[in-house]
Formats: C-alpha cells, structure tokens, sequence
C-alpha cells in the first residue's frame, strides 16, 4: 500500500528548499536566543540556522523554537556544531563568547573573544563567502575589527552592532521625561558602545525642535534640568541589568532584529552601527570601527551619514577611536 502522504498529495515539481533571507546566529546564550527569537517572530527571516559549541543546548533551543512553528510563518530552523549548517547565509549574527561579569568592562573581555573569533570567522566566511557579518559579542567595536581582519571581506560587510542599542535606550529614556514614543524622539549614540559613547546633543530633537535651541545648556554640567543624566543612564544600563537579571537580552534582540530587516530587505534605513572608519571621517586618524549613523542596504553599509558635530563632540569621538586604538594594539593574532 502507497504511504499516506503518497495517497494524499500528487506532485506537481520538486519544491525549491533554497531561500534569500538565511540568517545563521552563532552562539546561542541570552544573547543570540532573543535575537534568533525577534527574527522569528518579527518574520525577519524564514531560514534561521544555530551554531553553538553546547551540543545539548542547541537541540534543545532547537526543539523548543520549533515546537512554536505553528504560530508564526513556518518558518525553517536548523541547529549544529557543525559550521556547514551556516551554508549560503546573508547574515551571520555572532554572539558567541564570554559576557561581563559584574562590575567587568566590555573592554576586559578582548583577548578571550579575540580567540573564540579565531575559530568561527573563517568557518562562517568558507561556508558563506557572499555573506554580511554582524558582530554583537563584546567589546564590540574590537571584535568587529578582529571579525573583519580575519574573514578578508569588505568592510561594507562587516558590521557590529554598535550604538544602535545605546541609541535606543537614549530615546526610551528621552520618551519617558517627554511623555511621548521614543520613536518620535530623536537622538544618536556614536562613538564606542560602551563607556566613552558620545551623545549628539547638538542634534537632540522632537519634531525638529531641537533641545538646544530651547536651552543652549542642555547635556552640559550647567543645565539645570540635568538631562545630561540621561546618557550617563545610559553608559550605566547595561551595568544596572547585568546587576539585576545577571545578562542583558531583550533590547539587544530586538536591536539586532531591526538591523537584520534593513540588511535582508534592503531598506536603506539609517541606523547606528559600528563600521571601519578610515576615511578620515571626523578628523580620525586611526583605523578602528565605531558607530556612526549608516545606511544599511542588501551590500551591508552602503554610506556613512556625515554628521554634523560641535567641536566638543568631535573631540569626544577622536578620544574614543584612540581608545580603540590602543586596545586593538593589545591583541595577539
Ligand atoms: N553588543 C551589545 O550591545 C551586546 C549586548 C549584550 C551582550 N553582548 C555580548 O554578547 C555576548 C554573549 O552574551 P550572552 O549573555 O549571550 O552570553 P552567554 O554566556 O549566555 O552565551 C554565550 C554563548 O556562546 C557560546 N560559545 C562560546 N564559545 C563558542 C564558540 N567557540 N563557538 C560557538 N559558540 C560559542 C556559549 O556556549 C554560549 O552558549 C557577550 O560577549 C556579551 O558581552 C553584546
């Protein structure tokens, strides 16, 4: 007797397993799994691949997601140690590696991330050489230079990201003293993610109101209103969930999710993520990656916004890139 599903379909072709949105995520934490599960179920993408050094874990993150198939858009998810099941990606995700441990600086974790890089850049690129990668393990800024050093692909594909969560904590707190939605609030985070992040002041603004012409004081030491609090809340985040929940997940899935969708659906969306800048941009000497505002395109960064700063902003920025520096000295290839 002919099987079940021989009885119930007569085929029509052979149906094409191929798809143009495969996003691999390596290293499945806290990390990865709020971005594996905001791409899923913001139908980011419809081909989602794992990797992972936890065997266990994997199958179990793997099961558990597809157990959920059912309520979101089918969508195809494979997990592995084995890099092979990363073949053919757009966009890999990297968030494998050691987190802050509290009261740990992002930049304490270089070397140990440096060496787990060594071994899934070059896997992730020999399996995918068409690829985008997207750095989001800490530090961040280093690791998406050692990520681009390692993997030999343009910078436009080599991308972290950045500021765009210190972006996005900036507006929330910004909607919370405004009372209105923190995407009507406009603001950026360049420079490092982390501890010498420069907040754009001189640009802050709702509805092209911009704060400072209201008060010329504001996000200085003078301002009597004390807005300036609102970046050291955000420099401090971080630090304050770590102390809390003992990781930070969420907001950085989520963040992740938004860059994925302006890469894989090519929508020219600005955001700011950490790229090479060795252009000169802003006065900077240095080859390092920082964040300043890109547009993101199907080919990654396709332009840098060139912001307008005040000249204690640029000056922030420079300090920042030469801290970059300085650590990226440090590494042993
Ligand atoms: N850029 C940002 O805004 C941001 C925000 C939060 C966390 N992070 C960083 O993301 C990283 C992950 O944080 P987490 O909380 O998910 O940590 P976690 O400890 O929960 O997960 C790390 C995962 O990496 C895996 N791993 C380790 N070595 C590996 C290897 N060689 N190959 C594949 N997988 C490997 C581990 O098995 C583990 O599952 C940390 O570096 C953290 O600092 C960055």
């Amino acid at each position: 007797m002919s099987s079940i599903k021989e009885q119930l379909f007569s085929e029509v072709a052979e149906c094409d397993a191929s798809s143009n949105n495969k996003v691999t995520v390596v290293g499945i934490g806290q990390v990865g799994m709020a971005c594996a599960f905001s791409i899923l179920t913001q139908n980011v993408s419809s081909d989602l691949a794992l990797i992972d050094v936890a065997a266990d874990k994997l199958q179990g993150e793997l099961m558990d997601l597809q157990h959920g198939s059912a309520f979101i858009k089918n969508a195809k998810i494979q997990a592995s140690t084995d890099f092979s099941v990363s073949a053919g990606s757009r966009l890999c995700i990297i968030t494998a590696g050691a987190r802050q441990r509290p009261g740990e600086s992002r930049l304490d974790l270089v070397q140990r991330n440096t060496d787990i890089f060594k071994g899934i850049i070059p896997k992730l690129v020999e399996y995918s050489p068409n690829t985008i990668l997207l750095v989001v393990s800490n530090p961040v800024d280093i690791l998406t230079y050692v990520a681009w050093k390692l993997s030999g692909l343009p910078k436009n594909r080599v991308i972290g990201s950045g500021t765009n969560l210190d972006s996005s904590r900036f507006r929330f707190l910004m909607s919370q003293r405004l009372n209105i939605a923190p995407t009507s609030c406009h603001g950026w985070i360049i420079g490092e993610h982390g501890d010498s992040s420069v907040p754009v002041w001189s640009g802050v603004n709702v509805a092209g109101v911009r704060l400072r012409e209201l008060n010329p004081d504001v996000g200085t030491d003078s301002d009597t209103e004390k807005w300036c609090e609102l970046h050291s809340e955000v420099v401090n985040s971080a630090y304050e969930v770590i102390k809390l929940k003992g990781y930070t997940s969420w907001a950085i899935g989520l963040s992740c999710a938004s860059l994925a969708s302006s890469i894989l659906r090519n929508t020219n969306n600005v955001h700011a993520v950490s790229t090479l800048v060795n252009q000169g941009e802003h006065g900077i000497k240095e080859e390092v990656y920082l964040s300043l505002p890109c547009v993101l395109t199907a080919n990654g960064v396709s332009h840098i916004v060139k912001q307008i700063l005040t000249d204690s902003e640029t000056v922030q920025l420079q300090k920042s890139a030469a801290l970059m520096q300085q650590v990226q000295l440090g590494i042993k290839w």
